[in-house]
């Protein structure tokens, strides 16, 4: 039978213990001057190692993008097969030459990944312009985690809620959301200034009729800045509106965001560990597992 592992941080020790394999852990060293410099704990001949790791609150996105290609390639030297699951994957929003000049970084990146690796794992990708499919040649697959989601949401009836998207790329994981809460949805547009950055949202003539009374739930890939989510929250507030929450995967913000979020008095603010944010209420665990199985990876 396949030697099987999973190599990571205390999200991978969970996951392995989820997935009944064997566990290796690593230490994480910066030096002062920026470099890092990860240890494995040991090193184990195996059939398959799945390497998971965990961008932590704080951490420069480039230490953790540089820290995982070097055990990516440490891990090539004992494991026959990688499995490279990064729950985030830094630079996706970076899908296109906005500007003469420019790199495509988000292909560049995968190129690096599937370097050292056999298959790739994420977690709702922000598939604007590409596609997964589009970036990787090695098989690469993006686990939606909104349908797991909504049992968080399962005090709402569908009936009389409303899920709405910032912009129209958000339709696929509304649709997500959707599938296992069947409720009205409602996306806005978005226009983004690339000079100024300014941003303007457009929405449908009869968003007061649609939204009035109803328990509104605003999703989103990522929050950054929170400026977007913040944007669309201040437009649905205009309404007679039931109640405001927020679901969302990725967490890129500090407790500020946190803070600003609150202030629009919402019922629920529900988002995952796929980073690093002790404020997470949907743990990734058992469905990434589940997708794995189900996927047939390990
Ligand atoms: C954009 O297309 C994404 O789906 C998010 O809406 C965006 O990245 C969120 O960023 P921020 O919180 O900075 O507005």
């Amino acid at each position: 039978m396949d030697k099987k592992i999973v190599i990571g941080d205390e999200l991978g020790e969970r996951l392995s213990q989820e997935l009944n394999l064997p566990f290796i852990d690593f230490e994480d060293k910066v030096f002062a001057d920026g470099e890092v410099r990860p240890r494995l704990a040991k090193e184990e001949k195996a059939d398959e190692a799945i390497l998971i790791i965990q961008k932590k609150q704080g951490e420069n996105i480039n230490a953790y993008l540089i820290k995982y290609l070097l055990l990516l390639k440490k891990i090539r030297s004992f494991s026959q097969k990688t499995i490279a699951l990064m729950p985030y994957l830094p630079y996706a929003r970076q899908d296109s030459v906005f500007r003469e000049g420019e790199p495509l970084s988000s292909l560049y990146i995968a190129e690096l990944i599937e370097r050292n690796a056999d298959a790739f794992v994420t977690c709702n990708m922000h598939e604007h312009r590409k596609k997964i499919g589009d970036l990787f040649k090695i098989p690469a697959y993006n686990i939606f985690l909104f349908e797991d989601m909504v049992e968080k949401f399962k005090e709402f009836s569908p009936s009389t809620s409303v899920v709405v998207g910032p912009d129209k790329e958000a339709n696929a994981f509304v649709d997500n959301f959707c599938k296992n809460f069947p409720a009205s949805k409602l996306i806005f547009g978005k226009q983004r200034d690339r000079e100024t950055g300014k941003v303007d949202f457009i929405y449908p003539q009869n968003a007061e009729k649609i939204l009035e009374g109803k328990d509104v739930i605003i999703v989103d890939d990522i929050v950054s800045t929170g400026g977007t989510i913040l944007e669309v929250a201040k437009i649905i507030k205009q309404f007679q509106i039931k109640t405001i929450n927020f679901a969302f995967i990725h967490s890129i913000f500090g407790d500020e965001v946190i803070n600003q979020l609150a202030v629009t008095g919402p019922k629920k603010i529900i988002f995952t560990n796929t980073l690093e944010n002790v404020h997470y209420a949907f743990d990734i665990v058992k469905p990434l597992a589940r997708h794995l199985l189900e996927k047939q990876m390990i």
